[in-house]
């Protein structure tokens, strides 16, 4: 049936294409993206910089309009240009590679701002949803810390606590761990392992292969625009069926080394 999709579809991306730029400029960066993901499911995304990942990402809350194809979520068409877009992106909360904090306002503070502005929740109840929030991603100590006296992986869980207190429905998440020290890495990913035990939607743009592996219902490979391949982890990760997967997992595997040190400058 046109315009609905199956109650279990949380997110559904038909035919999705994208093209920046136009006449001979123009660059089709998505190419036909059809991808479906049940509500609870959590969904990886692979694949080499520059073939689309965050642009997909981008078109599914509409922080980029798609040149054509639609998207549903929630079983609302998102791309309906009817749609009362601020109403589908609170379903939505997106957590991005650089966190955002507002510098000035405390943790808390930065919690209950965008309750209160978008969802209107008094002052009281906005600091009870961001006390459970922050208690969820392990920082209730924090609460009344300013971002800077935080590590970087602390502001991320923050910032997931953040896009938490607005109670999306599924959460979208673009490399967040990819600007992070390594030792931070591990809590930030474990905050996210706990999200979809407990039963959140979740859609992960990550070079996080152990993660992927461990935590993804199915992940999807994209290369060039396209969806090359997806399956489980096991299909796609172990047993890749496209030579573009292959040569990808590789890369990523044995990253290609720093050039040496020149000798003679003291180090
Ligand atoms: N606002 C924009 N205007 C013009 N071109 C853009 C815009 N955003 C992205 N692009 C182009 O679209 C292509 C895909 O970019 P995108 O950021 O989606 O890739 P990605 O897979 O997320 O890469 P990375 O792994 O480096 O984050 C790139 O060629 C990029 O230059
Ligand atoms: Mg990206």
């Amino acid at each position: 049936m046109a315009g609905t999709t199956d109650a279990a579809t949380e997110v559904d991306v038909r035919a999705l294409r994208k093209t920046f730029g136009t006449g001979a400029d123009a660059n089709e960066v998505l190419r036909g993206i059809d991808l479906s993901v049940a509500a609870g499911q959590v969904v990886c995304v692979i694949g080499p910089s520059g073939s689309g990942k965050s642009t997909l990402l981008r078109c599914v809350n509409l922080l980029e309009e798609p040149t054509s194809g639609q998207v549903f979520v929630g079983g609302t068409e998102v791309t309906d240009p009817d749609v009362d877009i601020d109403a589908v992106r609170r379903r939505i909360g997106m957590v991005f590679q650089h966190f955002n904090l507002f510098p000035h306002l405390t943790v808390t503070g930065n919690l209950t701002l965008p309750q209160r502005r978008v969802l209107g929740r008094g002052r009281a109840r906005a600091a009870a949803v961001a006390a459970e929030n922050l208690a969820r991603v392990g920082l209730a100590d924090k609460a009344d810390a300013y971002p800077a006296q935080l590590s970087g992986g602390q502001q991320q869980r923050v910032a997931i606590a953040r896009a938490l207190a607005m109670g999306p429905e599924v959460m979208l998440f673009d490399e967040p761990t990819s600007a992070l020290d390594p030792e931070l890495v591990g809590d930030v990913l474990a905050v996210m392992r706990s999200l979809a035990d407990d039963g959140m939607t979740m859609i992960v743009v990550t070079h996080e292969m152990g993660f992927a592996r461990e935590v993804a219902d199915r992940v999807v490979f994209m290369d060039g625009g396209r969806i090359v391949e997806e399956g489980t982890p096991h299909d796609v990760l172990t047993t890749p069926r496209e030579e573009r997967t292959r040569a990808f997992l590789a890369r990523v595997a044995a990253p290609v080394p720093a050039p040496p040190v020149p000798d003679g400058d003291g180090r």
